[in-house]
């Protein structure tokens, strides 16, 4: 039954998504660009809250917060194979540095654990270090 429900949440997920990554045949590639699509809508929700266009909800910045936790520790996977596709912006270096790449997704996965979600206050706090390691890797990693 678990398995059911979480293979739902990822249909529908697919779903939302997919719209932005139309032409992408590669379908490693589309899966990939999907995962950061989930990893920008999460970012977003815990922007928006800290911008004030959403109120801030303590449970949905934790959930949030979760997702992307999930999110960061799916990288290596998604990214493990060197597939490309004529609208990729994966930089090729990911498969000739990959430790490096390896390191790049653990900074996103020790910021996104390090952030506490519990007040606006501590949600700021650690925001700045979230962002800092999404610049990080797509400095080195992705073609704009
Ligand atoms: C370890 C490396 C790494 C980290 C960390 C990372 N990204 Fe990415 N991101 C990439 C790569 C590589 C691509 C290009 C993928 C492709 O086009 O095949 C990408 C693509 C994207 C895209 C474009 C997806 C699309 O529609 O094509 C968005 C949006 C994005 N990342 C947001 C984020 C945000 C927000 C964070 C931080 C919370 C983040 N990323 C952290 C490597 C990373």
């Amino acid at each position: 039954m678990k398995r059911l429900v979480l293979g739902f949440g990822t249909l529908v997920m697919a779903a939302t998504v997919a719209v932005a990554h139309e032409g992408v045949k590669d379908p490693l590639v589309k899966a990939r660009m999907d995962l950061m699509g989930e990893v920008k809508d999460n970012t977003g929700t815990l922007g928006n809250m800290l911008k004030g266009k959403i109120p801030f909800d303590a449970a949905q910045a934790e959930a949030a917060r979760l997702a992307l936790l999930d999110h960061a520790k799916a990288i290596p996977a998604a990214f493990e194979t060197p597939a490309t596709d004529p609208k990729t912006e994966a930089a090729p270096a990911i498969w000739t540095d990959w430790d490096d790449f390896i390191a790049k997704t653990n900074g996103m996965i020790t910021a996104v654990e390090a952030a506490d979600t519990s007040s606006m206050d501590t949600l700021r706090a650690g925001m700045g270090a979230i962002g800092g390691s999404c610049k990080a890797c797509h400095k080195s990693y992705r073609i704009d």
